[in-house]
């Protein structure tokens, strides 16, 4: 039987024996009434390596982002994202459509916003026929790039200035801290609400946090949550996968980083693919296809037993805990001996 490597996302992975145990073995209780121990102590292990005083657990990086929103922005205000941001083109419409944010997305290379791409795209509050700007949305990694410290202070000291939050899309929050080689505490101390994703690399099967300083916006927050449908009840069997995944599974993401490197080596020795390896950061790679059509080369990798994905116009892998070191020369011999057909 051909073998196939799961590429597509790092949100395929499963949840290994020892996770599942974990989630067997959780105490549970009801946490609509704060009285489930396991998420009390997954929120507790959050927002410590957060460094954020409140921690909430929500279902999906999706409802994080929209709760985040929908409690700090305000309705018929603005959000500046940069192109491409998730929050945009993969929720659904939710911030608009539930938060009633305003969305605006402004051109950014690599999905990195500037105070210069800042510039200008602020609009004040009070004028009567206006949507005021309240929010910047940073996205971190946004495609497997991630921003540095000293990047992201220069917006905060944009945002100080113009009096606006800045909410962290930090679905791969980790991924990012270790290619900037800092702690995750170091970016999400410049935002004022952050989520990160339990599930994705980390390989718990669901759940995201959503982190914050403030008393007024963590109580507003669990409102929202409740409001829309995600108060659950004996979760701790989720929050369990998610104690496993931190405690577990944060130190190999190193691993996922080294492997979409190798990947992205052989990749950039084919002259059927154009791609630039100083964009390969964590544990996404994204890539054209030459002399053919980025769908056409994806489903001839897909044929050749890697799977894959076009997203944002590129060709995309992604590197997870499911691909394990040894299948990545298996993964290479494939990429060495595919000769797409052009179409
Ligand atoms: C950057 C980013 N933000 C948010 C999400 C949403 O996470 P979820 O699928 O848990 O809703 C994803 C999911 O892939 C993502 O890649």
């Amino acid at each position: 039987m051909k073998e196939t490597f799961e590429l597509r996302s790092d949100t395929f992975t499963l949840p290994s024996e020892g996770m599942r145990k974990a989630m067997y073995r959780a105490e549970v209780g009801d946490d609509v009434y704060h009285e489930d121990p396991t998420v009390n102590r997954l929120e507790e292990i959050a927002a410590h390596l957060a460094g954020k005083k409140h921690a909430l657990f929500v279902s999906s990086g999706s409802m994080g982002n929209l709760i985040g929103l929908f409690a700090n922005c305000g309705r018929g205000n603005e959000v500046i994202c940069a192109s491409g941001a998730h929050i945009i083109h993969h929720e659904i419409g939710s911030i608009a459509t539930i938060a009633q944010v305003v969305p605006i997305e402004i051109d950014a290379p690599r999905g990195i916003l500037t105070p210069s791409l800042l510039e200008g795209k602020v609009k004040p509050r009070g004028v009567y026929d206006m949507s005021a700007t309240t929010m910047v949305e940073v996205e971190n990694t946004i495609g497997g790039y991630p921003y540095t410290v000293a990047g992201l202070k220069a917006i905060r000291s944009f945002c100080d200035e113009h009096q606006l939050k800045i909410h962290m899309d930090g679905a791969r929050l980790f991924n990012a801290a270790l290619a900037e080689h800092v702690s995750a505490r170091e970016f999400t101390a410049l935002a004022d609400d952050v989520t990160f994703c339990l599930s994705k690399g980390l390989g718990a099967p669901a759940g995201s946090i959503l982190a914050s300083d403030d008393d007024e916006f963590a109580f507003q927050a669990k409102r929202v949550r409740k409001m829309l449908g995600g108060g659950m009840r004996q979760i701790g069997f989720l929050a369990a996968a998610g104690i496993y995944a931190l405690e577990n599974n944060m130190e190999r993401l190193a691993d996922d980083h080294a492997n979409a490197h190798a990947i992205a080596v052989a990749l950039a020795q084919k002259p059927w693919a154009a791609i630039n390896l100083d964009d390969v950061r964590t544990n996404i790679i994204m890539f054209d296809a030459v002399g053919l059509s980025n769908d056409s080369l994806c489903a001839q990798l897909n044929e050749a037993g890697i799977l894959c994905l076009t997203d944002g116009g590129k060709v995309r892998l992604v590197t997870n805990l499911n691909l394990h070191n040894d299948e990545v020369p298996k993964v290479i011999r494939i990429i060495d001996t595919l000769n797409p057909k052009s179409n």
